[in-house]
C-alpha cells in the first residue's frame, strides 16, 4: 500500500512537471518562433536609418510571423560584408541589405545571393545581377529636384547666378553618383548655374561640416549649396553662419524629428530639401511577398518632392500625428500580443487542470480498486477461515464421534467374543441355556437377551444355534465325524433335530451337505 502510494505521489509530480513544462515551453514559443527570420544589414545608425527600421518594426506588428534582426556597420564597408556572412551562417529566410557602398559590400551579397537567401537590397545599389529586388529613393529625381530649386532661386529673382558648392554623398554609393548625375542633367546649358566646387562629405555630418568649410574659405562666392543629404546641408549651413554669409542651402531627406531636414527647414537652418525616406514599411512587405512566393517588382523607385519652410511646418504636424498613430498602433498591438499570450497561457492552464483532473479520477480509481480487491481478498480471508474452523470443529465432533462408535464396536466385538467363546466352550452342552450365559458374562437375563438382540437381532436361544450349526457345519467339512457325533458334539439331543434345523440353516441336510463337500473337494483337488 505504501509503495502504491509512492508511486501515485511521483506519477502526479511527473505530471505536474510536464504540464508545467508544456505551459511555459509553449509560452516561450509563442514568444520565439516566428515564421521566418529577416536580417536586416544597415550601413550606418543615425536618424535616417533609425526611422527605417521603425517604419519596418510598425509594420511587422501586422507581421507577428516574421522576427526582424538588426545590424549596422556604422558607414564601414568591411564590417558589414562580415555581419552579412553572420547573417548568412545564421540562415535566415530573408535578407535587407541597405549596402555602405558598391565595389566593397556587392561580394558578401553575392555570397549571401549564392546561398539560397533572397536579398532584398535598398536605399543603394550593389554591382552585378546577384540580388533578388531593389526598393530605394528615386536618385535621379532627387538630382532633377536640385536642379529645378536652383533653377527656381534665378526665376524668383533671388539671385542672379547659381554659384553652386555640391556635398556629395560616398561617391562609390549609387545615390551620390545618381543624384549628381540628375542635378547635372538639371542645370546642363544653363549659363547662370555653375559647380564652382565639390566634395565628399560621405554622407556625414563631421566630414560635410569640415569640407564645406575648407570649400569655403577657398570660394568665397559661393551662393548656393547643394548637399547630397540634410545631415551635411546642416553641418555646411553651421560653416556658413559662422563665417557670416549669405547662401542659399538644399539637402535631401527631409526627416522628421530632432535633427531631421524638416526641423532645420522649420528653423531655416536650410532652405530647402527633397522628401527621400527610407520606407522601411513598403520594403517590409515587399521582403513578406519575396517570402511568400508571391509576384513581386524587381525594382521600386520612391518618388520625391521638394519641401520648403512651410511644406516641413506642415508635414512636422503631420508627422506628429502618424507617430503618434504608430506609436499607439504597436502599444495597442503589444497588448494584443500579451492579451494572446495570457489567453494561450489559460488555454494550457485549462488543459493542464483538465489533465490533473483526469488523472485524479484516474488515480481515485486505481485507489478504489485497490482498496476494493484488498477488502474483497479480506473478506474472502475471513469467510475461508470460518469455513475452516467450522469443518475443523466438525472434524473435532467427528474424531469424537468415531472414537465413541470404536470403542462401541470394541466393547461389542469384546462381547461378542466373549460371549462367542462361552458358547464355542460349551457347545456340547444341550441343556445350555441363557441363565447359565448370563451368570458366566455376569450379566443378567434381562440384560443378556437384550445385548444380543440388540448386537445380532437374534435371540440368545437362536444365536446358540446358529453358532452350533455353523461349528457343525466346519466338522462336517472336516469328515473326520459321523452326523451323529457332530450333533451331540455341537449340542443338539437328537441327531433327527439336528438335521431339522442344519436343513433350516443351510437348505440341506448334513449328509446332503457332506456329499455336496466332498464332491466341491474332489472337483477342486480334481
Ligand atoms: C543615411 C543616408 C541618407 C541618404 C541615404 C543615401 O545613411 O546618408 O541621408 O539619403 O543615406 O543612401
Amino acid at each position: 500500500m505504501i509503495r502504491f502510494t509512492q508511486l501515485s505521489g511521483k506519477i502526479f509530480a511527473i505530471s505536474f512537471f510536464v504540464i508545467i513544462s508544456i505551459v511555459c515551453l509553449s509560452c516561450c514559443e509563442q514568444r520565439s518562433t516566428p515564421k521566418y527570420v529577416v536580417g536586416v544589414s544597415q550601413c550606418s545608425d543615425g536618424l535616417w536609418r533609425q526611422r527605417m527600421n521603425f517604419e519596418m518594426q510598425t509594420e511587422q506588428v501586422l507581421h507577428p510571423e516574421i522576427e526582424l534582426r538588426f545590424r549596422q556597420s556604422d558607414d564601414n564597408s568591411l564590417l558589414q560584408c562580415q555581419q552579412i556572412d553572420s547573417f548568412i551562417s545564421e540562415r535566415v529566410d530573408l535578407l535587407i541589405v541597405a549596402p555602405n557602398e558598391e565595389v566593397g559590400v556587392t561580394p558578401a551579397i553575392s555570397r549571401a545571393f549564392d546561398a539560397g537567401i533572397p536579398v532584398l537590397v535598398t536605399d543603394r545599389r550593389v554591382i552585378g545581377d546577384k540580388w533578388t529586388a531593389y526598393v530605394g529613393g528615386d536618385n535621379i529625381q532627387i538630382g532633377h529636384l536640385m536642379g529645378d530649386w536652383v533653377r527656381s532661386l534665378l526665376m524668383t529673382e533671388q539671385i542672379k547666378e547659381a554659384r553652386v558648392m555640391e556635398l556629395w554623398g560616398l561617391p562609390n554609393s549609387s545615390p551620390a553618383a545618381k543624384r549628381h548625375q540628375g542635378f547635372a542633367e538639371k542645370i546642363e546649358g544653363i549659363k547662370q548655374i555653375r559647380i564652382v566646387c565639390s566634395a565628399c562629405g560621405r554622407w556625414l555630418p563631421e566630414d560635410g561640416e569640415r569640407v564645406a568649410d575648407s570649400l569655403l574659405a577657398i570660394h568665397p562666392e559661393v551662393n548656393v549649396i547643394v548637399a547630397h543629404n540634410d545631415e551635411m546641408a546642416i553641418a555646411a549651413s553651421r560653416a556658413v553662419r559662422r563665417r557670416g554669409l549669405d547662401i542659399r542651402i538644399m539637402g535631401v531627406d527631409a526627416l522628421p524629428g530632432e535633427g531631421g531636414g524638416l526641423q532645420a527647414l522649420e528653423q531655416g537652418w536650410i532652405d530647402m530639401s527633397a522628401a527621400n525616406s527610407g520606407r522601411g514599411d513598403l520594403v517590409l512587405r515587399l521582403a513578406i511577398r519575396i517570402l511568400e512566393g508571391k509576384p513581386f517588382p524587381k525594382d521600386t523607385l520612391f518618388p520625391s518632392a521638394l519641401i520648403d519652410t512651410n511644406a516641413a511646418m506642415g508635414i512636422l504636424m503631420q508627422a506628429d500625428l502618424i507617430d503618434n498613430d504608430a506609436a499607439a498602433i504597436r502599444k495597442i498591438r503589444q497588448e494584443l500580443y500579451e492579451l494572446g499570450s495570457i489567453q494561450q497561457m489559460q488555454q494550457w492552464i485549462i488543459i493542464g487542470l483538465t489533465v490533473i483532473a483526469v488523472l485524479f479520477i484516474v488515480m481515485s480509481f486505481i485507489l478504489y480498486r485497490a482498496f476494493h480487491s484488498r477488502n474483497m481478498a479480506r473478506a474472502t480471508q475471513e469467510l475461508q477461515e470460518r469455513q475452516l474452523r467450522k469443518q475443523n470443529r466438525q472434524l473435532e465432533v467427528m474424531t469424537a464421534e468415531l472414537a465413541q462408535t470404536k470403542a462401541k464396536v470394541q466393547s461389542e466385538v469384546d462381547f461378542m467374543q466373549r460371549l462367542t467363546n462361552e458358547i464355542e466352550s460349551r457347545l456340547s452342552d444341550s441343556e445350555l441355556d441363557i441363565e447359565q450365559l448370563a451368570t458366566q458374562l455376569s450379566m443378567s437375563r434381562a440384560g443378556l437377551y437384550r445385548k444380543i438382540k440388540a448386537s445380532t437381532g437374534q435371540s440368545p436361544v437362536a444365536l446358540v444355534r446358529y453358532i452350533r450349526l455353523h461349528k457343525a457345519q466346519q466338522l462336517l467339512e472336516k469328515g473326520d465325524a459321523t452326523i451323529q457325533e457332530i450333533a451331540y458334539e455341537v449340542g443338539f439331543a437328537t441327531p433327527s433335530y439336528f438335521a431339522k434345523c442344519f436343513k433350516d440353516e443351510f437348505g440341506m441336510s448334513p449328509a446332503e451337505y457332506q456329499k455336496s463337500h466332498e464332491n466341491k473337494v474332489d472337483t477342486e483337488e480334481g
